[in-house]
């Protein structure tokens, strides 16, 4: 396959920072060719508050990737998470050119200036700024205006932003560990990329990647995102709530959750059993009730769940006809599917990321869903034809990258 691009992605999670690296081929496929995944240190709830830490993390996870594949990393696609980031939808409208009365480019990207142009408060960073849809003389739901003839033209857009400072801080990060940024892409839109359907996105469906310290939501309808938004909660307070809870330590906490825990409480109240914690310094010895450490798990769980669906709620019931579909390391809990369907009452399905190949081993699971949704978007922009100066793009500074509204909407 003749390749076309090599990509790079760059997850700063909260629990681990992950870099990939991808070589793209003209028909699109993806194959993986390095991958350099550390523990991060230095990031609270997706928030860098310690640079030298995660300018390390960051920096194992590239050296990491560069001698896996041979390749010297130059630039990547960078994960935005955390709680400051949030989204609005935003209208522009404008008069047809009165020539032709025919809308052309030219009045679309006028509508998406119009679009861009909310009062956007000055320490806040525009991320993303992605065309929905259009109005074209009040009739709804047009997906392509060109050549349509018309007197007004109206842009439906969904604006992603993000605390200036935290932008700055992680770009401060990734620079210092020698790499500059291809874009900033929203961690929750990266992750839609690795692990929906089209078909959900048509129909209504919404993405949670629940990871360490937060959740990435993004609700898609009619094939484009309408919310973005962080829940600041994840796997971490489950493992929080355990060393409370069972009066342990961090680590024996964790443990435990991923070994015996599951929050589908059903099997183990049938038949509690005793667990030993063998190791792990001062603990050792200690025995525990599984059904008391589930309770704990399940309890935060169900929280969990119901936070999102008051995200969910907020947009309208019955918005999302395809359900839910989790992601994120601590989707992976046994039962969060079954548990997901009882608080939401919708459809839930727990997915990873799909459809690469190459260096695959340990990464195609729900944890890795951010850092090769990076590279999937990172492609579908290549193949848009919106990183035509790819090679050449002055890419010190901070972008903020918006993506053509024609592009994105007529590759
Ligand atoms: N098999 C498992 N069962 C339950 N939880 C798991 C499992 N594997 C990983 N986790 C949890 O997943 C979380 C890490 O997920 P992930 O790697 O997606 O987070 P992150 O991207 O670093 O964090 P964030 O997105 O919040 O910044 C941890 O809380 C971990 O305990
Ligand atoms: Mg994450």
């Amino acid at each position: 396959m003749e390749r076309e691009a090599v990509l790079v992605g760059i997850d700063v999670g909260t629990s681990k920072v992950c870099a990939l690296i991808g070589e793209v081929a003209r028909d699109g496929s993806l194959t993986i060719v390095g991958k350099g995944v550390v523990p991060a240190s230095g990031l609270k709830k997706a928030v860098v508050v310690n640079i030298d830490q995660t300018v390390r993390s960051i920096t194992g996870a590239v050296d990491h990737s560069e001698r896996l594949s041979g390749y010297q990393i130059d630039r990547a696609f960078v994960g935005v998470g955390g709680q400051h980031v949030e989204s609005q939808n935003s209208r522009g409208a404008v008069a047809v050119s009165s020539h032709t009365r025919e809308v052309g480019r030219e009045d679309v990207n006028r509508a998406l200036e119009v679009a861009r142009a909310l009062s956007i408060p000055s320490n806040r960073e525009v991320l993303h700024v992605l065309p929905r849809g259009f109005i074209v003389d009040g009739q709804e739901g047009v997906k392509d205006p060109l050549g349509m003839s018309a007197v007004r033209l109206e842009i439906e857009t969904h604006i992603v932003t993000a605390a200036g400072t935290a932008v700055r801080n992680l770009a401060k990060c990734v620079q210092a560990a020698n790499v500059k940024i291809d874009e900033l892409v929203a961690n929750s839109l990266a992750s839609a990329e690795a692990v929906l359907s089209d078909t959900e996105r048509d129909l209504g469906v919404a993405v949670a990647d629940i990871g360490a310290g937060t959740i990435d939501l993004a609700l898609f309808l009619d094939g484009s995102p309408f919310k973005t938004v962080v829940i600041p909660v994840g796997g971490n307070n489950v493992t929080n709530d355990i060393a409370i809870g069972l009066r342990t330590h961090l680590p024996v906490a964790e443990e435990l959750k991923l070994s015996h825990g599951t929050c589908g409480l059903r099997n183990v109240e049938a038949e509690d059993e005793a667990i030993n914690v063998e190791t792990l310094g001062e603990a050792a010895g200690m025995r525990i009730s599984r059904l008391e450490l589930c309770q704990i798990i399940e309890a935060r769980m169900r929280e969990i769940f119901e936070m999102l669906r008051a995200e969910i709620r907020s947009v309208g019931e019955g918005m999302l006809p395809a359900g839910v579909v989790l992601t994120g390391g601590a989707a992976q809990l046994a039962g969060a599917a079954a548990l997901g369907r009882e608080v939401l009452n919708m459809p839930v399905r727990v997915a990873g990321p799909v459809g690469v190949g190459g260096l695959t081993d340990n990464i195609m699971n729900p944890a890795f869903a951010t850092a090769i949704g990076l590279l999937y978007w990172g492609a579908k922009g290549l193949e848009a034809g919106e990183y035509a100066s790819y090679e050449t793009a002055p890419a010190n500074g901070l972008p903020s990258r918006v993506r053509d509204a024609l592009r994105s909407l007529f590759p």
